[in-house]
């Protein structure tokens, strides 16, 4: 099969390129760096002729709730469109576990807009929910940092390595497309880590990990998070897959 990635330069999509040729398939990346621009539609035809699937792991940068609905509905339109010109016959999308639970970041208000977007495009497509992957607690340190110290949320999380994410993200669009007629958590529709962690304890030794001295203190104000993530709501809901490689074994791994 050939597979176009959208965002297949980036730290999901480069998996999941590596993973389509390992199981000996073709896979297409495209982004801008490529020349391929889901906003612009430049280079999107090109991309995805004679593609017979389109993963899509973009990840545009956005600051406001307004800009990240505008741009999410805008580049997954934009795509949607290309895919049925060029007879594309599934479109599978990366997104994020809780995402109808909180309001969360201008990035769950874009996501929820593309979701929306796919489901109403009325093509061939599956959605993949998945929980925070492993580097997240280190990557929301790095952005809450100042004079040394970063800010951690106490999430409770139950996180996944980015590979394993990949890896289902493939073998869902080497299958036939879901279209929406499991909305209820299952196997093909959220995926999770095997166990629970406490993101402040997953981020200093993440940083340990890297050799990074920089001190790590637990607090919700001044954070990347609002309280709105406490408790359990960022876990996977009954029936979602476990994935096996736990943080540990990531961090054993090398991967942080
Ligand atoms: N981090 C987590 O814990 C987590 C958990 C669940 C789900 N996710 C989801 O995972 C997805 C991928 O995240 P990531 O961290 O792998 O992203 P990333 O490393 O930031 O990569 C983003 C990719 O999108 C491309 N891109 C951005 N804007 C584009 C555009 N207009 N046209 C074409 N390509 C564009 C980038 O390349 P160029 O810049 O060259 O265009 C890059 O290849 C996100 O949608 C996120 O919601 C993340």
């Amino acid at each position: 099969m050939r597979i176009a990635v959208a965002g297949g330069t980036g730290r999901i999509g480069r998996l999941v390129v590596r993973e389509i040729e390992r199981r000996g398939h073709e896979a297409v990346s495209l982004s801008r760096g490529e020349g391929a621009d889901l906003r612009t539609r430049e280079g999107l035809a090109d991309a995805l002729r004679g593609a017979d699937a389109v993963i899509d792991v973009t990840n545009p940068s956005v600051a406001t709730v307004a800009e990240a609905e505008e741009t999410f509905a805008a580049i997954t339109g934009n795509l949607l469109a290309a895919e049925r010109s060029a007879g594309v016959g599934h479109h599978v999308a990366l997104s994020i576990t809780a995402l109808d639970a909180v309001d969360g970041n201008p990035h769950y208000f874009g996501k929820r807009e593309q979701e929306r977007a796919i489901r109403a495009g009325g093509g061939p497509y599956s959605i993949l929910r998945a929980t925070q992957f492993h580097d997240f607690p280190g990557m929301i340190a790095d952005w809450a940092t100042e004079d040394g110290e970063s800010l951690v949320p106490p999430l409770l999380l139950q996180p996944i390595a980015p590979l394993d994410v990949a890896v289902a993200l493939v073998e869902i669009a080497l299958a036939a497309p879901q279209n929406g007629t499991s909305e209820i958590a299952g196997p093909r529709t959220e995926i999770a880590g095997p166990r629970t962690e406490d993101a402040v304890d997953m981020a200093r030794r993440t940083f340990a990990a890297r050799g990074d001295d920089r001190r790590i203190r637990a607090a919700w104000r001044g954070s990347a998070m609002s309280v709105e993530f406490a408790g359990e709501v960022l876990l996977p809901g009954e029936g979602a897959r476990l994935a096996l490689t736990s943080f540990d074994d990531w961090l054993a791994s090398g991967a942080a």
